[in-house]
């Protein structure tokens, strides 16, 4: 069984990686469609080692005969085209926050809630969570699992990729203008970005919290718990890939750090990489360009009865986005949930 797949956003950061990502893993296609805005319609775009694909426009793309439809052109363009893509017989897997929120709409970290995909019928549409979500989650499940968690405390360190191919080139370009002393110029972000730190990511919401911050919370619950509490600060960093958390978990019971970590060690997504050494950990030059969630610095949070304290980083534009959704049409290939528009 093979698959007629549609990459939606194919220009930008994420479907670059999502070309990439399906290639590398032998996803099962019969043929692979490269979306994008009018603007890039004749551009050529790789998809694997031998083959070029020419990228279409999306608005006058026809999806039917389309098995599958992996979205990321951004939230208001995934509102309007998702849902045609739908209407068209097609499956949607979305990266963007449009739909994740939706009561119908399952959203899925394939190691942590697989079984979500058998709510995706009514819709056909899945939903990525945030990439700063997934990695907590996936770090965070197989720790709920030993001891149910009560409440998280994150600080999240994340790369100008999150903000997309734009994002990149504001922390290239202020970066290489500072060295021939341009002053900055800010687009992308809202104070320069180069040489500093900015604890804004999305907007502000009425509470002072930031909708990154929000986004952290209210998913970590639809995927993980609902009960499970959590504040999150969400800071952007000068890295060009990889996201780092800074993570504390309060507990309903005692968990050792000793079980703590032999549950890291075995669960799926999840490498420990932890000696109390100079450089015994993982930081996000390391994790670019690789699949897993890496766990350093875990240690008791002694301020707390029962808890934990970890550092936790991954690629965003891989696990946290372009590996995920791959990962979830893999998941509903072998479930065969793909299957009814199969060729
Ligand atoms: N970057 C991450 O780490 C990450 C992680 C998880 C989720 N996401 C989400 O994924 C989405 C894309 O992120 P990104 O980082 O890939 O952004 P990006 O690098 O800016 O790429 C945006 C893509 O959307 C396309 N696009 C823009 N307007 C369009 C339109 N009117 N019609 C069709 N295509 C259009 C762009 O095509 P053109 O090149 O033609 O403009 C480009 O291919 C966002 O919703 C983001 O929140 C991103």
């Amino acid at each position: 069984m093979s698959y007629k797949v549609a990459v939606v956003g194919a220009t930008g950061a994420v479907g670059r990686e999502l070309l990439k990502t399906l290639a590398e893993r032998g996803f099962p296609v019969t043929e692979v469609v490269a979306l994008a805005s009018g603007r890039s319609a004749g551009q050529q775009i790789s998809f694997g080692d031998r083959t070029v694909l020419k990228v279409r426009s999306l608005d006058a793309h026809d999806f039917a005969g389309t098995d599958l439809a992996l979205f990321s052109p951004g939230a208001a363009i995934s509102a309007i085209h998702a849902p045609r893509a739908v209407a068209a017989g097609c499956v949607v897997i979305d990266n963007t926050s449009h739909f994740r929120m939706e009561p119908d709409v399952p959203l899925v970290v394939p190691e942590v809630n697989a079984h979500a995909l058998a709510g995706f019928r009514r819709r056909r549409i899945v939903a990525n969570p945030n990439c700063s979500t997934i990695q907590l989650v996936v770090a965070l499940k197989p720790l709920h699992g030993l001891a149910r968690i009560r409440r998280v405390v994150v600080a999240t360190y994340q790369s100008v990729s999150g903000a997309g191919k734009e994002g990149m080139d504001e922390l290239f370009n202020q970066t290489k203008g500072s060295y021939v002393g341009d002053a900055p110029t800010s687009e992308q972000f809202t104070k320069t970005i180069a040489f500093n730190v900015i604890p804004h990511i999305d907007t502000f919401m009425d509470d002072g919290s930031t909708r990154e911050e929000w986004k952290m919370a209210v998913e970590t619950r639809k995927i993980l718990d609902p009960d499970i509490a959590v504040i999150a600060t969400c800071v952007r960093v000068p890295v060009f890939i990889g996201h780092a958390e800074a993570v504390h978990v309060e507990f309903e019971s005692a968990i050792s750090e000793r079980q703590a970590r032999s549950a890291l060690q075995h669960a799926p997504g999840v490498i420990v990489s932890d000696r109390r050494e100079d450089g015994g950990y993982v930081t996000p030059a390391e994790c670019a360009g690789e699949d897993a969630v890496y766990i350093s610095r875990l240690r008791r949070d002694p301020t707390v009865p029962h808890g934990l304290a970890f550092w936790c980083v991954s690629d965003n534009l891989r696990k946290g986005a372009a590996l995920n959704a791959v990962q979830i049409a893999e998941e509903m290939h072998r479930q065969g949930l793909l299957a009814k528009q199969a060729a």
